[in-house]
């Protein structure tokens, strides 16, 4: 069997394949109610968590697949990027465990994890346009094959989640961000506030939400008590998936690919798809997206994709190390596909 884990950020996610690639257990732990005083992610406290439920939580996957370590003949885990020692935890705990029962263990990218999540649930064709959407990341893909994405675009600042996350906290709204903006945004009027779409109209692939965070802070500010906290709500999460969705279908333009595949949690947002369902239907392409729950971290993706790597036999050294930062290089734009 296979045994992935992913411990990117502030979930702990394990699962177990077998031999043929299909998914025979997962468990998920989440952090969430631990960080939402703090309005985000307390980075240390993240790792700490992951260190303590780990193990425990790799035994309980064990347990109730009715498996042994003995079972296990490779093992995956998240590399990067994320939170460095949240990464560490998990990167570790695998590597050790590969030295000690004497089996391969494979590296995984967070990013690509999630931009080939998809292929769990339905299979898309190569090439295809792949918009990764997190609390920590922003880009625009073309995945050419499941080892080869090229960076077509990336947000200059702040990511997509991030934005929703700090917005939240400004107006008092616990973390994560996104799904408790976008509860308040359907009692709101988008149009109420007029929000600035930052680098729309700009001929690059690139993202900055930055100065649209920085411009609800001002009009917080400006409103005082006469804010209408659903109006805003319901005016940013507006300003935030139509820029996502533009510049994909520029994307689309561009490079002539008609299928998307949009991942990460704030792909889980109901608005950013129904959206996307709207212009692609009006421009010519397909959309698609996971299940909600696979949108957020999960060690399913993980545990897919190191799949993919073991049968070309794609083993990691254990040498290999964490990197809290994305590496992808940009594709320049006259290259031919
Ligand atoms: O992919 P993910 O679970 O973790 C990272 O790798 O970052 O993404 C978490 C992010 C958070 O910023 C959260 O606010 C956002 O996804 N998110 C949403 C929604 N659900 C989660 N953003 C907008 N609308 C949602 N429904
Ligand atoms: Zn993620």
């Amino acid at each position: 069997m296979l045994l992935a884990i992913e411990t990117s950020c502030d979930e702990t996610g394990v699962a177990l394949f077998n031999l043929e690639g299909r998914l025979v257990h997962s468990l998920l732990y989440s952090q969430v109610a631990l960080h939402s005083p703090f309005g985000g992610i307390v980075p240390e406290i993240a790792s700490r968590k992951q260190l303590e439920v780990l193990h425990p939580l790799v035994k309980k996957l064990l347990a109730e697949a009715g498996a042994t370590p003995k079972d296990l003949k490779v093992i995956s885990a998240t590399l990067g990027p994320g939170l460095i020692g949240s990464l560490l935890v998990g990167a570790t705990y695998a590597k050790t465990l590969s030295l000690t029962l004497g089996i391969p263990f494979i590296g995984v990218d967070h990013l690509s994890a999630h931009v080939f999540s998809i292929f769990l649930e339905k299979e898309v064709e190569f090439p295809f346009l792949g918009l990764l959407v997190s609390g920590g990341h922003t880009a625009l893909f073309l995945a050419t094959d499941f080892d080869r994405l090229e960076l077509l675009g990336h947000t200059r600042d702040d990511a997509a989640g991030e934005a929703f996350d700090k917005v939240a906290k400004l107006l008092g709204l616990p973390y994560p961000g996104g799904p408790a903006i976008s509860k308040l945004a359907e009692k709101g009027d988008p149009d109420y506030y007029e929000l600035p779409r930052p680098l729309l109209t700009s001929q690059d692939l690139d993202f900055s939400f930055s100065g649209l965070k920085t411009f609800v802070l001002h009009l917080v500010k400006k409103e005082g008590e006469g804010l209408k906290v659903e109006h805003l709500c319901a005016g940013f999460e507006r300003a935030v998936c139509e820029v996502l969705v533009e510049k994909t279908v520029k994307a689309f333009k561009k490079l002539g690919i008609p299928r998307v595949v949009v991942a990460g949690g704030v792909a889980a947002n109901k608005r950013l798809r129904e959206f996307f369902q709207k212009r692609a239907e009006e421009e010519g392409f397909s959309v698609y997206f996971p299940s909600t729950e696979l949108c957020t971290d999960n060690a399913v993706m993980v545990g897919f994709l190191a799949y993919k790597k073991w049968e070309r036999k794609e083993f990691t050294p254990l040498s290999a190390e964490c990197y809290a930062r994305a590496m992808y290089k940009l594709r320049a734009s006259n290259q031919a596909l």
